[in-house]
């Protein structure tokens, strides 16, 4: 479900959007109406959810069963995992997040017969020839409970938590007292993590009819306040401003012969509706706030960091384009086609087909996972725009992000500024030397423990900055010892060190102190 390749992009073909065959007889229709859902037996839901230790943890633990697969083909495995734990918390997960039929006694057990009553009058469970079966799912989500339609139903589901929804949730930074927008809300999960981590006004929009009444469902479930609006992009909040935008909008590419899914499709190229957001962003974000953007996009010559820029305009704002590898177009091809056709058929077979025609006719390799950080920097004149590239943006979380902004202000400054600045090798970096056995040539490298900023080989020059800057130090320091080191005048190399400690704090391997 949150596998790392989840999500519309369907990276690494691993799937949450699937379903396996066993299931696929039974797809379940998106067509539930969350708005007649009575507040008691919502309130029942919650207390059964916690009580069971349906939890984040439960959650992880299956999705570490056969990770990397399509569900197709995983998820028999996980249904045998969570029969042989068989806890309250293990039915609940069949149940509601991995569509496998549960006895009914079972589900009393886990539930209630009170509460497996109500659920069924409402149409959420169904009786089915060997066993209940639910018509939503639930999954948790940071310590909240979120509710969606199944996003293996058939037609046009609202969206719940993906990988992707994850990934935004741990890197989005929220402070007291912010103002949240959350555009192409879904569910409401990143809305309602915004709440839970003490947002005092949020607001999810969302153009599928049914998503706000899904999102106010999920707000009573957890106990949250949140208001959902019904409309495209931020035209519902015209006027009003935001501390935080997060957006995770649909990306993928949509080929003439493919039917249009809201959550799933962003253009022909996939990134029209994030570039048709970011252009809107620069009247939404309220100085000192920003907008987070989600997206993957078809790697091209232009670039990512380009096309943002042209969607902006002239607005003095501070771009951030954190740029990761995304998917390989093959992987792709499977991911999308298996999302609308999970039993892997005849149906599946051509629609693969169709997207992967459709990538390869754009040169289209593959994607870019990217996240687009635009800052309404109060005292900026002019738009400022820059790519920072990472092995991965698994592991990054807000104070990491918040740091790369700090990084990124302080590149940007003057060089008076700059020399007066603290800068400090990233926590946890460490240089080893290696030694070719050939040559017997002798190269540094600066690894970091975890995967989000990989490994970089280093000059000499830039290990002697590494090796200064180890503990927090004043770039007029570096740029001293660096002129020692060569036997030059701090003159004659300031520029030089400049210029190499700027792209290190773009980069992230220097951070501001
Ligand atoms: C990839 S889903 C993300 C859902 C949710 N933010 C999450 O992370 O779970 C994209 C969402 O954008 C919505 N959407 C699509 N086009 C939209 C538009 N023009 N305006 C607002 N929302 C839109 C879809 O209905 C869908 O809920």
């Amino acid at each position: 479900m949150f596998g790392r390749a989840r999500a519309h992009a369907k990276k690494n073909a691993r799937s949450r959007e699937v379903i396996p065959s066993t299931v696929v007889a039974c797809r379940r229709m998106s067509s539930l109406d969350f708005g007649q859902i009575p507040p008691d037996t919502i309130s029942a839901l919650h207390d059964a959810l916690v009580a069971a230790r349906f939890d984040d943890d439960l959650l992880h633990e299956a999705e570490g069963v056969a990770p990397r697969l399509l569900d197709p083909v995983r998820l028999p495995v996980v249904h045998a995992w969570l029969r042989a734990r068989d806890d309250a918390g293990a039915r609940i997960a069949r149940l509601f997040a991995y569509a496998d039929h549960v006895e009914t006694a079972h589900v009393d057990d886990a539930l209630g017969p009170a509460l497996r009553r109500q659920l069924s009058e409402h149409g959420v469970l169904r009786q089915s020839d060997d066993g209940m079966r639910a018509t939503i799912r639930i999954v948790p989500l940071c310590g909240l409970h979120i509710a969606s339609d199944p996003m293996e139903a058939a037609g046009d589901p609202v969206m719940g938590p993906g990988a992707f929804t994850l990934e935004m949730a741990q890197l989005m930074p929220v402070t007291a007292g912010d103002r949240v927008l959350d555009v192409g809300s879904g569910a409401g999960s990143l809305a309602l993590v915004a709440a839970s981590r003490g947002a005092t006004s949020v607001v999810g929009i969302d153009l599928h009819p049914r998503a706000a009444a899904v999102g106010r469902f999920n707000a009573r479930l957890n106990g949250l306040s949140a208001e959902f609006l019904t409309g495209d992009l931020t035209a519902p909040v015209a006027g009003r401003t935001f501390d935080l935008v997060v957006a995770q909008p649909p990306f993928v590419v949509k080929p003439d012969e493919v039917a249009a899914t809201t959550y799933l499709h962003g253009g022909a190229e996939g990134d029209e509706l994030a570039l048709r957001l970011c252009a809107e962003l620069p009247a939404i974000v309220a100085p000192g706030g920003r907008g987070l953007v989600l997206v993957e996009t078809l790697r091209d010559a232009a670039g990512i960091g380009s096309r943002v820029g042209q969607a902006v305009g002239d607005a003095p704002l501070v771009t951030i384009s954190l740029v990761t590898p995304g998917t390989s177009r093959d992987l792709l091809a499977i991911g999308y086609a298996s999302i609308a056709h999970p039993d892997l058929g005849d149906a599946y077979a051509a629609a693969a087909g169709h997207y992967w025609r459709h990538l390869a006719a754009r040169d289209a390799t593959g994607t870019l996972h990217v996240l687009v950080d635009i800052r309404a920097g109060a005292s900026r004149t002019r738009p400022v725009a820059v790519r920072i590239d990472r092995p991965s943006m698994s592991g990054l979380t807000a104070e990491g992000l918040c740091e790369i902004e700090a990084g990124v202000d302080l590149a940007l400054s003057s060089d008076d500024e700059l020399l007066a600045a603290t800068v400090c090798l990233a926590p946890g970096g460490v240089v080893t030397q290696s030694q070719s056995l050939g040559d017997g040539e002798v190269s540094l490298r600066l690894r970091w423990p975890e995967p989000v900023r990989g490994e970089q080989v280093l000059s000499d020059a830039a290990s002697l900055v590494v090796e200064v800057a180890a503990a927090p130090t004043h770039v007029a320091t570096i740029a001293a010892a660096y002129a020692d080191a060569t036997g030059s005048t701090v003159d004659e190399v300031r520029a030089r060190v400049l210029a190499f400690v700027r792209g290190a704090l773009a980069s992230g391997l220097l951070v501001a102190r």
